[in-house]
């Protein structure tokens, strides 16, 4: 364990236990960073009333205790009403640093046992626009994957692609009517939204094509050869437009990740029939629906969660009960995220709520909405083109990737380089600006703000990366070989070693609470404590002695690797110069 917070939690937890008895060895001693000292520890403030003890006296015998072991790596003091200042030796932060510098895991742990960590993300609706709420739920998905991953669970990725449903009777009919090739050609191009408003204009107007697009709800349903080929036409061709997107993005989802509704049709009736079975799911208004204890509509109703209609018709509630039994019983999990909108939480709360009842969901396993929240446009509504309509997700991300390339454009490189840079600057910002901000908070979508240079943006994180590798390029030196040994002199190299400490920590931390925005804001702290150690302390200047400069290099090499791995994490690239 390198975290200073983690180490001090447990050292004032033992000294808590030696002073004032075993029933205190797991309370909070709530360390937090401090202006005075490295850390203060405040829970003398809050265990005085239960110890009836003023808190400076408190303070002092947990400083005591501290002290007392020889082997306690710093000072601690006593300050003003009764907070705990606690300063940490140079020569520990420079071991620690020393020591998660030759760990090829740079004090990331492994989660032990491993879980089996379902995440369902993206899932964008084939019978709709695949909306910039998708690439958000795309871009944190893929994220948490990547970041549970990498803490040693196995991460079974599911894209539960909307591809299923009554319209595809009438997009099938339609997709008949202006031919195969050109109904392809459309759907991979991106024009799954008109395709879409047309069938259902000729749906609204033309009774022919409506009893027509019924007909072929009804052979589909019954898995008709023929209306199956046209089904998986319309399919295919509009999961490569949704590939375009993915691979555009660099994320690591796959063909192989799609576990769409319909996967789940053959269980359907059978889920109904269980649930029906075993009392949890009753007859109401010939629906049959599950009532969750706790669930009341505005006139204090119990509220239904409907799994079959009064026409025998499944839905979403359906494949989603369907889903979490798989899930739970076939995939054997631990855990399920759901990265999907807010707006659905009502509908996940009582999905999980029917599933426990059921006896689906074992208390052992955790299921959690991790909720997306809305992106907006510039005038602070739901984001639109200045038209009106949706903006295709493909034009979005060239438009970021053409701003990129402009904002590089006088940089000199040759056209190849500038392409590759601007590529990885414009996903970079991109996705950096969905993952920086809390993922359930609301959103500006604002290219000038996400492209900047400066702040907590995708582009500084990547300069402040590409910076350190210049660092050592124009060295001659490679970061590999930079191994020290670190040695702390200056304020600056301090700050910037304590900070490197604290990446294990917060990588599981974002793990734990899927919120990649800690990782994000943790590497921004780190850039600048680099920043603040770059401009204090040369690295390369003659004069630096050796032993200095070994020692500078690798806390260069230390925050390069920390800042690399998190931005991977993040699945933000890294252009190799800027
Ligand atoms: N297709 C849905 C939508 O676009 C999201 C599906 C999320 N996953 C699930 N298991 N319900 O809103």
């Amino acid at each position: 364990m390198t975290d200073p917070q983690l180490v001090l939690t447990e050292r004032v937890q033992q000294a808590l236990a030696a002073a004032f008895g075993a029933e205190y060895s797991d309370a909070d001693p709530l360390i937090r960073p401090s202006q005075f000292a490295d850390y203060q520890a405040n829970v003398a403030m809050s265990l005085s009333k239960r110890l009836r003890r003023a808190p400076r006296e408190v303070a002092q015998e947990i400083a005591d205790r501290l002290t007392a072991d020889p082997a306690f790596p710093g000072t601690a003091e006593v300050s003003g009403p009764g907070f705990l200042n606690i300063a940490l030796d140079d020569s520990w932060i420079a071991d620690r640093a020393s020591e998660i510098l030759a760990d090829p895991r740079t004090g990331v742990g492994t989660t032990t046992p491993p879980q089996t960590i379902v995440i369902d993300y993206s899932a964008p609706n084939a019978a709709k626009e695949m909306h910039v709420g998708h690439l958000r739920t795309t871009i944190v998905g893929d994220s948490l994957a990547r970041t549970l991953e990498h803490l040693g669970n196995r991460v079974v990725r599911q894209n539960h692609l909307g591809d299923w449903g009554t319209p595809f009777g009438m997009l099938i009919e339609h997709l008949l009517d202006i031919g195969e090739d050109a109904a392809i050609a459309r759907l991979e191009a991106g024009e799954g939204s008109e395709y879409y408003q047309e069938a259902r204009a000729k749906f609204d107007s033309d009774a022919a094509f409506k009893q027509r697009s019924r007909e072929r709800v009804s052979t589909l349903q019954a898995g008709d050869p023929e209306t199956m080929r046209l089904w998986h036409l319309f399919m295919d061709a509009t999961i490569r437009y949704f590939d375009k997107i993915y691979s555009m993005l660099g994320v690591t989802l796959t063909d192989e990740d799609i576990a769409g509704e319909s996967m789940y049709n053959p269980m359907l009736a059978t889920t109904c029939a269980d649930l029906e079975a075993s009392g949890v799911a009753t007859m109401s208004e010939g629906a049959l629906c599950v009532f969750p204890p706790g669930f009341t509509g505005s006139d204090d109703r119990p509220l239904p969660l409907m799994i079959r209609k009064s026409d025998g018709g499944y839905g979403y509630a359906t494949t989603d009960m369907a889903a979490i039994r798989y899930r739970v019983n076939d995939l054997k999990v631990d855990r399920i995220l759901y990265v999907v909108g807010a707006d659905q939480a009502l509908h996940f709360r009582m999905i999980f709520a029917a599933a426990r009842m059921a006896g689906w969901l074992p208390d052992a396993v955790s299921a959690e909405h991790i909720q997306i929240g809305m992106m907006l446009g510039a005038d602070g509504r739901r984001f639109r083109t200045r038209s009106g309509e949706t903006v295709k997700l493909t034009e979005l991300l060239t438009e970021a990737v053409d701003r990129a390339r402009a904002a590089i454009a006088e940089r000199g490189y040759d056209e190849a380089t500038q392409n590759e840079i601007a590529h990885s600057v414009g996903m970079g910002a991109v996705k950096y600006a969905d993952l920086s901000v809390s993922h359930d908070s609301e959103y500006i979508f604002d290219f000038d703000r996400m492209l900047g240079f400066t702040g907590n943006t995708g582009p500084y994180m990547q300069y402040a990366t590409a910076r350190i590798r210049s660092i050592f390029r124009r060295g001659g030196a490679d970061p590999a070989a930079a191994t020290g040994p670190i040695t702390l002199g200056h304020a600056a190299e301090r700050g910037l070693a304590l900070q490197l400490l604290g990446f294990g920590a917060v990588v599981e931390q974002a793990g734990a609470l899927a919120e990649p925005h800690r990782l994000c804001a943790y590497l921004f702290d780190t850039a600048s404590a680099f920043t603040a150690f770059y401009e204090n302390c040369p690295v390369l200047k003659e004069g630096v002695d050796e032993a200095t400069r070994a020692s500078r290099l690798a806390l260069c090499a230390l925050t390069l690797r920390v800042l690399e791995t998190g931005l991977d994490l993040l699945g933000v690239p890294v252009p190799e110069r800027m």
